[in-house]
């Protein structure tokens, strides 16, 4: 392995795909009842009150109680205080192994010194923000662009979701076509046209409430890792406006939960030549996760547009940009533009490109090349998903465990690995109810891993960073082990 790269071995997808098949076939198999309930009492009612009661106070402010998608869980949202490395503190000063990584930005782990010490100078000398150029921004997009290759030019934004809606807008006009096409299952944020298709293949606008039916005149979802789907798909958008985009989570949707064939990405790039789409890269988990030269770097494709965020501002708010190639940025051109004449897409944000998030961005890369904390980070990656495979196998459990490396996947019900299939209406409610019905078992054990001090991406994906040691990871084992052993069918 290079130091570009956090991956050692590629995945045996079809290996992946035929277990997770056969998992969705099994029963439930998730934490016994009698085990949910000593958790609950002995962990969470006896050292989490200070959780419990805030929480109790905040639902009467804030809806749900919490403002994060990703920070409910089971019994009751824990208040954290601290985070430092490879660990987090709650209020009530217990101390957890960290692989939520504050949803995949912190590489390095929490708060390394080197990138908040140059937080602390650059709010010392010019607070975060001034609504003008700083030299930052320049110095994060060369870095983005030196490591890079399609990327010649990059704009900063506010967040993942914003940089996905600029690659549209840019596709549209560069392309003056109409028709974008996304990975069913995959999650390229909130924005109204990409909210379909989201989390299970197929599901269209199903789980999009809130926004009209007509906002997906022009979007489409094709099955995952299917090629042939999506050529139709292209083919059809032929007669009808033409495809300006095809946005690809180049890991598989959901990060890889449904992982796709290695030379996929080159198979779509080959497509959107031949029908003149935009090749559009949502590299918002992965640049600077998979390697420093993106997933693209360790596929081998090119894309047009490269979405990113997370990582590009080291855990820090306003992570989000785009970046590609220069024919196409120009769109984005704001300020003295490139002196072409040409429509330029509208995108905008008042805290986009701020210097605290810029300055945060640059350091975290730099301290990541210096480390080389993505091959650090994947061989953790790689020790504990190993390490899961053998707990599995010790106790004759049905989960799946794999890993692109610091990526780590741990299947207990196989939520996302199912679809919904529109030439079998009569299906649908069924997928509906497996599907919530095993997620709400996935947040039992995931109840149960955070009071073995693990927390996890809502009970089934971990990110390892760089941060963790091997005798952490061992240790992370024994607590797994622990849980693994209290699991059985459910009643
Ligand atoms: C692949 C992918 N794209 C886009 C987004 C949206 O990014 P943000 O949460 O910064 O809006 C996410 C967020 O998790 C993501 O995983």
């Amino acid at each position: 392995m290079d130091n570009k790269n956090g991956i050692s071995e590629y995945p045996n997808t079809a290996a992946i795909i035929r277990q997770l098949d056969d998992l969705i076939k099994q029963p439930i198999y998730t934490i016994k009842p009698e085990a949910l309930t000593a958790y609950e009492q002995q962990y969470y009612e006896k050292k989490c009150a200070k959780s419990k009661a805030m929480i109790q106070e905040a639902v009467h402010v804030i809806p749900g109680g919490v403002q994060h998608n990703l920070a409910f869980n089971h019994p009751f949202p824990l208040v954290f205080t601290k985070a430092e490395g490879a660990y987090l503190y709650d209020i009530d000063g217990n101390q957890y192994y960290d692989f939520l990584q504050a949803g995949g930005p912190t590489v390095l782990g929490s708060n390394p010194i080197h990138v908040r010490s140059k937080v602390i100078e650059l709010l010392n000398d010019c607070g975060p923000s001034t609504g003008l150029f700083h030299e930052y921004e320049y110095k994060l997009a060369k870095k983005i662009a030196d490591h890079i290759e399609s990327v010649e030019m990059f704009r900063m934004l506010g967040s993942g979701t914003e940089a996905c809606m600029a690659a549209i807008r840019v596709a549209r006009l560069a392309t003056k076509k109409k028709h974008i096409i996304k990975m069913g299952g995959a999650y390229h944020g909130w924005s109204d046209q990409l909210a379909y298709g989201i989390r299970i293949p197929g599901s269209k606008w199903t789980q999009a409430h809130g926004v009209p039916r007509h906002m997906f005149k022009y979007t489409q979802e094709f099955y995952p890792g299917d090629l042939k789907d999506l050529e139709r798909k292209l083919r059809f958008n032929r007669l009808r406006g033409g495809t300006a985009a095809v946005l690809i989570e180049p890991v598989g949707p959901e990060s890889g939960t449904r992982p796709l064939e290695f030379d996929f990405n080159k198979g779509v790039e080959e497509l959107c030549r031949k029908y003149g789409a935009l090749l559009v890269f949502d590299e918002v988990v992965t640049a600077f996760r998979i390697g420093m030269s993106g997933a693209q770097g360790y596929f081998g494709v090119s894309p047009d547009l490269t979405v990113f965020g997370k990582v590009v501002a080291g855990g820090y708010p306003g992570a989000g940009g785009l970046g590609g190639k220069k024919q196409y940025m120009k769109y984005l051109s704001a300020g003295l533009g490139s002196g072409d004449k040409h429509k330029r897409a509208l995108v905008g944000g008042t805290m986009a490109a701020n210097p605290l998030s810029c300055v945060a961005g640059y350091y975290t890369l730099d301290e990541m090349e210096r480390t080389n904390a993505v091959q650090r980070a994947g061989i953790m990656g790689d020790k504990l998903t190993s390490g899961l495979k053998a707990l599995i196998e010790k106790h004759k459990l049905p989960f799946v465990a794999f890993n692109q490396g610091s990526i780590c996947h741990l299947e207990t019900v196989g939520t996302l690995h199912y679809a919904i299939d529109w030439s079998k209406p009569w299906r649908i409610p069924g997928v509906l109810k497996a599907t919530s019905e095993r997620k709400k078992e996935m947040e039992h054990m995931g109840a149960a891993y955070m009071a073995e001090g693990i927390v996890t991406l809502a009970g089934s994906r971990l990110y390892t960073s760089a941060a963790y040691t091997d005798e952490m990871i061992d240790d992370v084992l024994v607590r797994f082990d622990r849980v693994f052993g209290q699991v059985a069918i459910k009643a």
